[in-house]
């Protein structure tokens, strides 16, 4: 793939680039048009806005939880704890039910909500953006939980977590 500006071999330069950006790790969950839950480990979401409360974040076009995002009018965010390594890795795998044999809770316009979480954020779909081979999420938060602990990290393509 061939990136906009950028000769198609600095593909490669640009992942490590972004990769020096440490993010936390969060897991998006919502609701298929079937009414399954599907979710994805993401590293995109971000802060936008304090009044109203806004929060972004975006889905890469054609993995399979991409449709039921792009039709959802909510999404659950969750912030995960440097314990919920194991939680990241399930949702990022490709394919295969990730919410097998987990514990989940229906939330607002029944999304499902994981435990465990720094930062929970339950959000209704203020916008959606076109973002390249993303599309971005806009979404204003409707209910905020919060758990204890520290945050689990990711940089330079591998998760991190806090110095002591
Ligand atoms: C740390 C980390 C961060 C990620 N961030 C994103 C992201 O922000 N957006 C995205 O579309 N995919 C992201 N991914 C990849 C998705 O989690 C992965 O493509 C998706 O879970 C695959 O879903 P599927 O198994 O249903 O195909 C990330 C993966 C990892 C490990």
């Amino acid at each position: 793939m061939s990136i906009s500006g950028l000769p198609p071999d600095e593909g490669r330069a640009l992942r490590d680039a972004l990769g020096d950006w440490a993010t936390g790790v969060a897991v998006a969950t919502t609701l298929d048009p079937a009414g399954q839950p599907v979710g994805m480990t993401v590293n995109s979401f971000a802060a936008v806005s304090l009044q109203p409360p806004l929060v972004l974040w975006s889905a890469r076009h054609g993995v399979p939880p991409f449709d039921a995002f792009e039709l959802a009018d909510h999404f659950a965010i969750h912030v995960l704890s440097d314990r919920q390594q194991p939680l990241s890795d399930r949702f990022a795998r490709v394919g295969g039910d990730k919410f097998a044999g987990l514990d989940w809770q229906p939330g607002h316009a029944g999304l499902p909500l994981l435990d465990g979480a720094l930062a929970r954020f339950q959000c209704r779909v203020a916008h959606r953006y076109p973002g390249g081979d993303h599309l971005i999420l806009v979404g204003e938060v409707l209910d905020i939980a919060r758990g204890a602990g520290a945050p689990l990290l990711f940089q330079g393509g591998a998760y991190r977590t806090l110095a002591r």
